[in-house]
């Protein structure tokens, strides 16, 4: 059986261990949302991840709502990302692009006023991070059918600029409570055309975004993000097992480079789950690669390996605070705990200043 430490192949890319770094908004790109110099330090310090995927990244004006979060739908963003991949690349490593459109939960602040687009007439609970400090969220404006086609456009020309810009691939995000699973559940999409009711109609914009994406770049790079167990931004569905797994059938039948799955453990720390994980059921209908999230540990990590439960391991904050994660787990060195005040916050504090751990016993 493969350990954490042997090589996978995923898609077009051949990874050297199967530690995967998880998509993490970290906020340190512009104001205008273009990537930084310090974007490219933080990167180039993980390269030794066997794929990064980098943090959510706008596809479009309409998709992004998260201060100095970075995109990738204008050519000055494109070209600002190529430092950012070059720095990986010479540093000897793999990176996605992780594809957000947040649907719901973008505030108008970020839309000249208007209101955010969703499957339908809902308004997301909690409160908005905003350039204005935290405010509730606006009810969303159901998208219209004949707004779908410009929908996959953007979506297709971000990957197109991603993969220009010298990504390896590209990972829609179609987790967390944002635009797509906004669509895949019941509880948010409350349509009944040929995108919502059914779960076969739910599931029809991940499947065509996945297709615009895979027919621009290739099935080969491109990957797919769901997170089929838990309620998210108040993101729910009364199905999961069924909505998920069907989800999974159709993105298997596309050959995608892999799929990823956020799901929390029993012992979760960040978001709980009171119901199983579906990962077990998508295991038996998708073929491909499959890589499993959320608080995981290396005696967990090399069980779900062993009991061919994953093929890879993606790790969120344990990334944020050891830049050298897999050197770390190889080496059984204790891991440094990270810090949510800086999570959000601008510049190198809590970002580029976690040492290696060579440094630290030095
Ligand atoms: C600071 C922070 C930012 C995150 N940003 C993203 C994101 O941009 N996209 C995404 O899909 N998940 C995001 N997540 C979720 C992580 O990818 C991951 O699922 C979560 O941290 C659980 O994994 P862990 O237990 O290994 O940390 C974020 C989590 C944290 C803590």
């Amino acid at each position: 059986m493969p350990t954490l430490f042997d090589p996978i192949q995923l898609g077009a890319v051949l990874c050297p261990n199967r530690i995967v770094m998880a998509p993490l908004t970290r906020g340190r790109a512009t104001r205008e949302h273009v990537p930084t110099e310090l974007m490219a330090e933080y990167y180039r310090q993980r390269a030794g991840a066997g794929l990064i995927v980098t943090e959510a990244t706008g596809m479009s004006r309409q998709g992004l709502g998260w201060p100095f979060a970075p995109g990738i739908w204008t050519e000055e963003q494109r070209e600002a990302w190529k430092p950012v991949v070059e720095a990986v690349h010479e540093a000897g490593g793999r990176i996605f692009c992780q594809l957000w459109h947040m649907g719901r939960v973008v505030h108008p602040s970020f839309l000249g006023g208007e209101a955010p687009v969703s499957a339908s007439a809902t308004t997301a609970p909690y409160k908005a991070h905003t350039y204005e400090g935290r405010q509730l969220y606006a009810e969303a404006r159901p998208l219209r059918l004949d707004e779908i086609s410009g929908l996959l456009d953007d979506y297709a020309r971000a990957a197109a600029y991603a993969i220009a810009a010298g990504f390896d691939g590209v990972q829609l995000h179609a987790a967390n409570g944002y635009l797509i699973d906004q669509f895949l559940r019941d509880g948010t999409n409350l349509r009944d055309d040929d995108y919502g009711g059914s779960v076969e109609n739910r599931i029809r914009l991940l499947v065509e975004a996945t297709r615009a994406i895979a027919d621009r770049v290739g099935p080969e790079r491109t990957a797919v993000r769901l997170s089929p167990n838990s309620e998210t931004q108040g993101c729910e569905d009364s199905d999961p097992e069924a909505l998920f797994t069907a989800a999974a059938s159709a993105l298997a039948e596309l050959g995608i480079a892999f799929l990823e799955l956020r799901e929390p453990g029993p012992e979760g720390t960040f978001g709980k789950s009171d119901v199983p994980p579906v990962g077990p059921a998508i295991r038996n209908v998708f073929p491909g690669p499959l890589i499993l999230n959320s608080d995981f540990n290396l005696e967990r990590a090399e069980a779900a390996l062993e009991e061919e439960r994953a093929d890879a391991i993606s790790f969120g904050r344990p990334f944020i605070s050891n830049p050298d994660l897999p050197a770390r787990l190889r080496g059984g060195i204790e891991l440094a705990p990270d810090a949510m005040a800086t999570w959000y916050s601008q510049g190198p504090e809590g970002y580029t200043d976690y040492p290696e751990a060579e440094v630290v016993a030095a």
